[in-house]
């Protein structure tokens, strides 16, 4: 018999879980029970052993129990905590210019083009589409000066069921491509009817940023009065800082009577605890206390930094001083959308600065991933609703099947000899860097109540513990398979 009345649950699954916590950046749940409430909601999370005391309680029986096949597992949605929607529409090419010049021959003159709504309809369905298929589950998009196109990206994401934070760009200055900015007056008052229409369309996943584009696109007056926008409203904000430094340079000039780039923020109200500042790879010591200081986060975005060549964030540097951080693909600056580049990328810019000698050790792989879900959730302020699979936080998911049958990864009997976890740390290295290709993707979209939720994603991956067992190839531990499973998806 059930104890007192309860609401339903959506789903009961048993399996494997793997998120991070602060504590434990991989952390590898076997064998548990999951429960999801009606409105989305991770109700339990415990050993499978409990399953009895559990029913009891949550009303629930045996058949309505999912059990993941055991080479199955959840992880968190993918956070991107920076990219331009519009620039999907070059994504992978243009990439042969320092930032300003990448800004005024390629970016720009796209951007324009968002003005006619049919072109934005396209290109905005497919980043959208195509980000769901990497498993971002949450995206901080950056749309263009239009307010329309960016009222319809949001319409998009939220027809699709991403959770998202949405901005119409804002910029009143534009020396080199001058047909592409607004005055002023126009930026604040579009703004204003940007945030209103969101408002009013209240959707559940899908919120307004409000979005300076960065210092040298915005006059000091623009950028106090979006400070006071966002502080009337309690929005959260976007943008760029010390990513390159020739833009590091210009901002000096064009603000000589602040202290730093951050100051130019700071003093302008946008630096806050609801605010994420794309790279900082120039950041000065002083600058990061600030960020500390105000709650403000960052968002490193790897891929682009090397392709743009503006330089390296020092991701570790960045956690001592207990900043906020996430990834980002910035799409595209950043030739990749998906997170699952950005997070080994993020370890490879790490191993740069290790070469160099500038930091003693590097990221793990295991503290990328960590970023790339609860670090990215915290960037964003949605720490309380997704991340990990706490309970009381949103069931945001995605289902590995490593089952798939085009593995692009060959192994040798050789690579198993001696000690098993020893050496499955050297596969995991190779499988990690060794291939670079795109998987077959599936995703599920449930009705769930009113709206309708990404229930999980399943993303396909291409090993099998199963298949290597009965090839008498290996026997790993589980630990050891997880990880292996989820580095080889980041190819
Ligand atoms: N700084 C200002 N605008 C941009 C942009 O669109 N991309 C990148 N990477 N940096 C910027
Ligand atoms: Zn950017």
């Amino acid at each position: 018999m059930c104890a007192a009345p309860m609401p339903p649950l959506a789903h009961i699954f048993r399996g494997t879980f793997i998120h991070s916590t602060w504590t434990n950046p991989m952390e590898v749940l076997r064998d548990h029970l999951l429960g999801v409430s009606d409105s989305g909601k991770i109700v339990f999370l415990e050993e499978a052993s409990q399953q009895e005391k559990l029913a009891k309680e949550w009303c629930f029986r045996p058949c309505e129990v999912r059990e993941l096949s055991n080479h199955e597992f959840f992880m968190p949605g993918l956070v991107d905590t920076h990219i331009h929607a519009a620039q999907y529409s070059f994504a992978g090419s243009n990439v042969d210019l320092p930032l300003l010049d990448w800004l005024t021959k390629y970016t720009f003159p796209v951007e324009h083009k968002f003005q006619n709504l049919d072109f934005a309809e396209e290109i905005y369905t497919r980043v959208v589409r195509r980000t769901l298929k990497n498993g971002t589950t949450t995206a901080c998009y950056f749309g263009t000066i239009h307010t329309d196109s960016s009222l319809l990206l949001a319409e998009i994401t939220d027809k699709f069921g991403q959770r998202a934070f949405v901005g119409k760009v804002c910029m009143d200055l534009n020396v080199t491509v001058p047909e592409y900015k607004e005055t002023t007056e126009v930026s604040i008052e579009e703004t204003e009817r940007f945030v209103s229409r969101m408002l009013q369309k209240n959707y559940s996943r899908v919120k307004p940023i409000v979005t300076p584009r960065f210092s040298l696109s915005c006059s000091e007056t623009l950028l106090g009065k979006l400070g006071n926008l966002a502080k009337t409203h309690n929005l959260h904000i976007q943008s760029h800082i010390s990513e390159n430094s020739s833009e590091v340079a210009a901002v000096k000039n064009l603000f000589p009577d602040y202290k730093n780039y951050t100051d130019v923020y700071d003093r302008n109200n946008l630096l806050t605890n609801k605010t994420v500042m794309a790279h900082g790879c120039y950041l000065s010591a002083e600058e990061l206390k600030v960020f500390r200081e105000r709650g403000a986060a960052l968002s490193h975005c790897p891929n682009s930094n090397l392709s743009l060549s503006s330089g390296f964030l020092n991701v570790l540097e960045v956690m001592k001083h207990k900043v906020k951080i996430g990834l980002g693909t910035d799409v595209a600056g950043g030739y990749s959308s998906s997170m699952l580049d950005a997070i080994r990328r993020a370890v490879m810019v790490s191993n740069i600065l290790l070469i160099n000698k500038i930091n003693e050790k590097s990221l793990s792989l295991k503290e990328a991933f960590r970023l790339a879900t609860l670090g990215g959730s915290q960037a964003l302020g949605l720490e309380k609703e997704i991340g990990n699979f706490e309970v009381g936080k949103e069931f945001d998911a995605l289902l590995i099947n490593p089952k798939a049958s085009d593995s692009p990864i060959d192994l040798f009997s050789g690579d198993f000899f001696g000690d098993l976890s020893e050496e499955m740390t050297e596969i995991l290295k190779k499988f990690t860097w060794a291939e670079s290709r795109w998987y077959p993707f599936q995703a599920q979209c449930k009705t769930l109540g009113l709206y309708q939720l990404w229930d999980y994603v399943v993303l396909r991956l291409p090993c099998a513990r199963a298949e290597l067992e009965s090839q008498k190839i290996v026997s790993c531990s589980w630990d050891d398979y997880f990880f292996l499973c989820l580095v080889t998806v980041f190819t």
